[in-house]
């Protein structure tokens, strides 16, 4: 069975790679420092893989996890709003130390596939919508904290190209966009609105629920679903070409606004949405051209109203854990 490496495995999004993995039939070690993901997003696969617990900032820990594997899945990074404005330095220093670690490793144990889960980030606010991967990725502003981590993404997307060309059978990097699903973290935006939901309609318990938000609401995002994203994201590093760059995401289009009132609606009761103040560096509208991982066969097929209303009643019901597990 091949062998694969992926860090950030208990994370959202490694958690569900590591699955997909499994299922494909890889032989799937995990590196992880459970700093932000948890074991109990791998219930019932944690026997059939290895699970080192560690630091990708530390070139040991990292090279021993990646002698004898095939691939390496570069996931972890400091993901989360909040942190890109309050912990810059660290989302820097997760993000090249683990890349140029991840790498280092990868060439001298030979592995023959790097696989670097990138983000929408790099573009920050792009100039054409929807994206696709040709246009250029660049930093608006490095004095705002906000690009820490579209800088560590852009810094570890030329690594990735530049050491593995030539050395890797294939460099494939994934961008995801705004990726979303029940036990996804607690600093994004729809599981703070589904946490807010719940305490706005259980304190306004009549007429339309007053629910504040951040803008006014007409910033758009393109929201994939887990499963979604899962199946293009393997079909990315699995049947991509080598130096290649793939979107996985929705081309739908969905405002903040229209999530809020969803979100609300999931409780069965109607939002009267108030506009507030907007966060410095906050991108209008984001979609992904998504027409390159389609000619390998991807179509999403979770709808919102669907995928939403699943997350919405994960957090509604595990709101506990967020006090257990935040730091
Ligand atoms: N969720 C999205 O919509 C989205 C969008 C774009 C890009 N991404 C990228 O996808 C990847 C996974 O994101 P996610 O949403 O699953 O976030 P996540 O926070 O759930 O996963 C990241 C994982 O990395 C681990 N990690 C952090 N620092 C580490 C360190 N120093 N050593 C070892 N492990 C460490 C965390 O514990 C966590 O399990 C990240 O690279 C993220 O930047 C996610």
């Amino acid at each position: 069975m091949p062998k694969v490496l992926v860090t950030g495995g208990s994370g959202f999004i490694g958690a569900a790679l590591v699955r997909g993995l499994l299922a494909k039939g890889w032989d799937v070690r995990c590196l992880d420092d459970n700093s932000r993901g948890n074991p109990r997003r791998l219930a019932g696969v944690m026997d059939d893989l290895e699970f080192v617990q560690g630091d990708v900032r530390d070139a040991e820990v990292v090279d021993r996890a990646t002698k004898g594997m095939d691939a390496v899945a570069h996931l972890a990074f400091i993901n989360g709003t909040e942190f890109f404005y309050n912990k810059p330095a660290l989302v820097l220093e997760v993000g090249v130390k683990g890349a140029l670690n991840t790498l280092d490793s990868a060439l001298k144990h030979g592995v023959g596939q790097y696989w670097l889960m990138s983000s929408s980030e790099v573009y920050q606010t792009p100039p054409v919508v929807p994206t696709d991967e040709s246009v250029p990725f660049y930093s608006p502003d490095p004095l705002n904290p906000r690009y820490s981590y579209g800088g560590g993404k852009l810094i570890s997307e030329l690594l990735a190209v530049n050491y593995g060309r030539g050395k890797f059978e294939k460099t494939v990097i994934v961008r995801p966009h705004n990726v979303y699903g029940p036990d996804m973290g607690w600093e994004h935006v729809l599981p703070q609105f589904a946490l807010r939901a719940k305490a706005a309609v259980a304190s306004q318990p009549e007429g339309s629920v007053r629910f504040p938000i951040q803008g006014d609401g007409s910033q758009t995002r393109a929201f994939c679903h887990i499963d979604d994203f899962t199946e293009g994201c393997l079909l990315a590093y699995l049947a991509g070409d080598d130096q290649n760059i793939y979107h996985v995401g929705t081309p739908i289009e969905t405002t903040i606004r229209e999530l809020a009132e969803l979100v609300v609606r999931c409780f069965g009761r109607d939002a009267l949405i108030q506009p507030g103040a907007e966060p410095p560096g906050a991108t209008p509208r984001r979609v992904p051209d998504v027409s390159k991982v389609g000619r390998l066969g991807y179509v999403p097929k979770v709808s919102l109203e669907n995928g939403v209303r699943a997350t919405v009643e994960w957090y509604a019901a595990n709101e506990g854990l967020m006090r257990a597990t935040s730091q």
